[in-house]
């Protein structure tokens, strides 16, 4: 996803919008643009290399009445100035930001005389151009001929005091800051202090003009409410450490106390009550990334705790596979931090098609999945801004662990959930963390690490391999354990790292002996386990007991070895290369 931030209105500090947009920097940090309005001349900035050198571009007391801001994740076209948004058309007539993706565009680009753009924004700009677009009834008409998901933001230089806004699939926020307009693509970018804003919906469209916003649908006027914000009151910064990441991993247990505390405040389990667990056969959870992952541990959890049938779908195959769904008494979950991410939400249209029962299970309350679904299972982990997601992890899964532990006691068990979920809080981060720094020196150059583990542990084996791939770029792999024998036991060599996750004590064993079996032949074993009387060299304690719960421990020390060794390595892990924190295009 990339980020936008336009302004319109009375003169305004160029230094301050920018600064709106800085806070949206880890959605996208491939290029960044501004357009800047200084007394009737428009001005291009635009940088590769980061948003900081492109803040030095500016001058220091830069004044306008509009200006628009973008951060780019390339979608097409690759990361140079040329394809850094702001774009242009020919003849400078339209000038917009655009996030998200017409799919048209190479169609779209046939119909152009001037047709050498490399990327879909940039033929949007110019078609607007080519097809004379110049009020807000053309710009409604032309998107007609639009297909794809987009937030778009533009002007028409004959028009400098007005702005146009179209919006699919992709999120856009129209505030009011004192005399002036703000449009953003997330409201963590308005000012603390901004409490309403309006939403624009899919195939909506907004015009903005001396002061007044219009709202159509499908080219008629349409009246739009001001939706409250439900932003985090909570500072968007690092604190007192060097990055997000970490400051998010030791947030974990205040993030898991949040949330058992508003589970309790807005009773946010009573409607799921018998009548509700009647209504379904299966559940299904879907998700993409660690978000899959989380489903994957939905599944092992729902065995474990109610043995009805359940299973995973991966947003962007089940979206696309024509599924055949048993019957409307599924209960789809979707799983997503962001709850903005595009695979994701399609699926949900297929569900709500086979008019499956819907859940979000999801960080952002406000979020596009949040308003699609029946019922919303909120995760109060709290604005996470690093790119690779670790505390969302652990507080899915523990909102995932109420909700079906509460359907358990509807069955007559009497399992003090919320209780769980405290004592977590209160040791999850007991583990040696010094020796995950040294772990970190020693693992500094080693390649191609292994995680392995069996049942619930394998599902952490899953998730601890991507973390370690996203922040440290080492190509790790995960295998449940027994599979080692099965062929990639042949991958085993001096001094590789096996990552063995070892916290359910019927199987603990099984997993040793297959991790030895990979030690003999000179692999180097990292243990992570509850099990007291396991006594390797490099084993890393944690202080669960609960096996069904050890899963949200034993992944903690893995987000932080991989922080630690994107360190060594000299690497940012707040922005992995290529990454976005949330992906809204397909
Ligand atoms: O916002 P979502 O949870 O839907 O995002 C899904 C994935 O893109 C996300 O989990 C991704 O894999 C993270 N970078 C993992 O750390």
């Amino acid at each position: 996803m990339s980020g936008i931030v336009a302004v319109i209105g009375k003169k305004t500090k160029v230094r301050g919008v920018f600064n709106k947009l800085k806070k949206l920097e880890y959605l996208g940090y491939d290029s960044t643009g501004i357009a800047v309005l200084d007394d009737n001349k428009l001005s291009l900035y635009k940088d590769i290399t980061s948003m900081y050198n492109l803040e030095k571009k500016l001058p220091e007391l830069l004044e306008s009445n509009l200006v628009i801001a973008h951060m780019r994740w390339a979608t097409h076209g690759k990361v140079c100035l040329e394809n850094t948004h702001p774009h242009q058309s020919k003849n400078k007539i339209w000038t917009l930001v655009h996030n998200g993706i017409i799919e048209n565009y190479e169609e779209l680009k046939k119909s152009l005389v001037e047709n050498n753009y490399d990327t879909d924004s940039a033929v949007l700009a110019e078609y607007l151009e080519e097809n004379n677009v110049n009020d807000i009834h053309d710009f409604i008409n032309t998107f007609s001929n639009i297909v794809g998901n987009y937030s778009v933001v533009a002007f028409n230089k004959n028009k400098l005091n007005e702005l146009f806004i179209a919006k699919n699939k992709n999120p856009i926020y129209i505030a009011k800051e004192e005399d002036n307009f703000v449009i953003v693509s997330n409201p963590l970018s308005l000012e603390n202090d901004t409490k309403y804003c309006y939403e624009l919906l899919d195939n909506e469209f907004a015009h903005i003009h001396n002061g007044e916003i219009n709202f159509y649908y499908q080219n008629e006027e349409i009246k739009k409410n001001l939706i409250e914000l439900s932003k985090e009151t909570e500072n968007i910064s690092t604190g007192e450490f060097k990055h997000f990441m970490i400051k998010e991993i030791f947030e974990t247990p205040q993030a898991l106390k949040r949330q058992v505390e508003y589970y309790k405040k807005y009773k946010i389990l009573d409607k799921f009550n018998s009548e509700f667990f009647n209504s379904f056969d299966e559940i299904i959870f879907v998700g993409c990334g660690t978000a899959y992952h989380v489903a994957l541990m939905g599944v092992k959890l729902v065995t474990k705790l109610l043995k009805i049938r359940s299973r995973t779908e991966i947003s962007s195959e089940f979206a696309y596979s024509k599924p055949v769904l048993a019957n409307s008494k599924s209960l789809f979950v979707f799983v997503s931090q962001s709850g903005e991410t595009a695979d994701t939400l399609s699926a949900l249209e297929i569900a709500k098609s086979n008019k499956a029962k819907t859940i979000a299970l999801t960080n952002v309350l406000n979020s596009s999945l949040s308003k699609k679904v029946n019922y919303v299972l909120p995760v109060c982990a709290g604005a996470e801004i690093a790119v690779a997601s670790t505390k969302a992890y652990v507080c899915q899964i523990s909102a995932l662990y109420m909700f079906l532990a509460n359907f358990k006691n509807l069955l007559g068990d009497n399992i003090d959930f919320y209780k769980d979920i405290l004592r977590i809080s209160e040791n999850i981060m007991n583990f040696d963390k010094k020796k995950i720094k040294t772990l970190a020196k020693n693992l500094k150059n080693a390649q191609n690490p292994i995680f392995i583990g069996k049942d619930l542990d394998y599902i952490t084996a899953i998730e601890a391999s991507l973390k370690f791939k996203e922040v440290t770029y080492k190509n790790a792999t995960s295998y449940a354990s027994g599979e080692l024998k099965h062929g990639f036991i042949a991958l085993v060599e001096k001094d590789l790292p096996i990552f063995v996750f070892c916290t359910q004590r019927e199987l603990y064993q099984k997993t040793l002996n297959s991790s030895n079996e990979a030690k003999v032949r000179g692999a180097k074993q990292i243990i992570i386990t509850n099990i007291k009387n396991i006594n390797d060299e490099d084993t890393i304690f944690i202080s669960e007991d609960d096996e069904l719960l050890a899963g949200m421990f034993a992944i903690v020390p893995i987000q932080l070895l991989a922080y630690y060794i994107a360190l060594e390595n000299g690497l940012n892990p707040d922005k992995p290369r290529y990454l976005t924190k949330s992906v809204t295009v397909e």
